[in-house]
C-alpha cells in the first residue's frame, strides 16, 4: 500500500519564500509516499506578463525552492510532485517536478497552456513520461491538460499507475472529467488544485479548490472542499492500476485499435473547420 495525497492551499502571489514555508510548514510532520502540490505553488498565477513570470522564474539547477524542497523529501522520505514556473535562459515553462531524497527525479512542461497563460510561457516542448519510484510508475500532467485526453491516455499507455495533476483550476469541469479520465485508462489520478484568489492590478482570478484523488475505475476516493485549506493523505494500492481487465473480454489498453487512430497523430487532418462531411 502507498500513503499518497495533496496539499491544497492559497499561495499569495509574488511571495515565493512565504509560500515554500507555508508548504514545509504544512508538511513537516507527514508521514507518505507521495505529496502532490498545485501548479505554480510559490509564484502564484494572474502574471502581468511574460516578464513577471520570468523575474518570478527559478532555474531547477540553481533553485533555492528546489533545494529546500529536497531536503523535505529527505527528511521525511517522500516523493514530492509540484508545479513550478521554471527558466531556462530566455524560456519559461510552466513546469511540474517530481522530487525525492535523491534529489530531481523528473521535469514535465505544460504541454497545452490556458488562456494568458499563452503570453507568459512557452509551450513544452518534452514527451510525457513515466517514473519509476520503488515500483510504482508516476505520470505529470498540469492542469487543462485534463481536457486533451491524448495527454492522460499517452501516460496509461506508458504504463503510469498514479498520474499526479498539479492544478490552478478556474473553470468547474475538470473535476467531474477526471473520473473519465481514470475509469478510460485504467489509473489512479491526484488531482491538487489551489483555493483563493490572484488579486493583481490587472485583474483577479479565483481558483475552484476540489482537489481529488480517484481510483481506476472513475471511483472518486476523496474530493477537498472549495474554499478551505486541506492536507489530505489517504492509503492506496498502486498496483492496482495494473489491472486494465474492464470486462472478461475487454482490456483497455489491448483492445485499442490504434491503426484506426491515426488522424489523432495528424495536426489537423480535417482542415481548419475540424468538420467532415457525411459523404467524405
Ligand atoms: C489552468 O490550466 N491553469 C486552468
Amino acid at each position: 500500500m502507498w500513503k499518497v495525497g495533496y496539499f491544497q492551499f492559497r499561495p499569495l502571489f509574488g511571495q515565493v519564500e512565504r509560500n515554500v514555508e507555508r508548504v514545509v510548514h504544512a508538511l513537516r510532520d507527514v508521514e507518505a509516499d507521495l505529496i502532490v502540490l498545485p501548479e505554480l505553488p510559490f509564484t502564484g498565477y494572474f502574471f502581468r506578463d511574460r516578464q513577471e513570470a520570468l523575474d518570478l522564474a527559478e532555474d531547477p539547477e540553481d533553485s533555492p525552492t528546489l533545494q529546500v524542497l529536497i531536503a523535505l523529501c529527505k527528511g521525511r522520505n517522500f516523493h514530492l510532485v509540484t508545479g513550478f514556473a521554471e527558466k531556462r535562459g530566455n524560456r519559461c515553462y510552466n513546469s511540474a517536478i517530481l522530487i525525492g531524497p535523491d534529489g530531481v527525479r523528473h521535469i514535465y512542461r505544460k504541454l497545452h497552456l490556458f488562456h494568458e497563460e499563452k503570453h507568459w510561457f512557452d509551450p513544452g516542448d518534452r514527451p510525457l513520461a513515466v517514473t519509476e519510484v520503488h515500483g510504482v510508475r508516476i505520470g505529470m500532467m498540469i492542469c487543462f491538460d485534463w481536457i486533451f485526453p491524448e495527454a492522460m491516455r499517452t501516460l496509461a499507455v506508458l504504463g503510469a499507475d498514479i498520474v499526479c495533476h498539479p492544478s490552478n483550476l478556474v473553470l468547474s469541469y475538470c473535476q467531474q472529467t477526471m473520473l473519465s479520465r481514470c475509469l478510460e485508462n485504467g489509473v489512479f489520478a491526484i488531482t491538487a488544485n489551489r483555493i483563493g484568489v490572484d488579486r493583481r492590478p490587472h485583474g483577479s482570478i479565483r481558483f475552484t479548490g476540489k482537489s481529488q484523488i480517484v481510483a481506476p475505475r472513475g471511483e472518486l476516493r476523496h474530493r477537498g472542499p472549495s474554499r478551505k485549506e486541506e492536507l489530505y493523505i489517504t492509503s492506496i494500492d498502486p498496483l492496482e492500476a495494473r489491472d486494465k481487465q474492464f470486462t472478461p473480454l475487454n482490456h483497455l489498453m489491448n483492445d485499442r485499435r490504434p491503426e484506426f487512430y491515426r488522424p489523432l497523430v495528424e495536426s489537423n487532418p480535417s482542415g481548419s473547420s475540424g468538420a467532415t462531411r457525411a459523404s467524405d
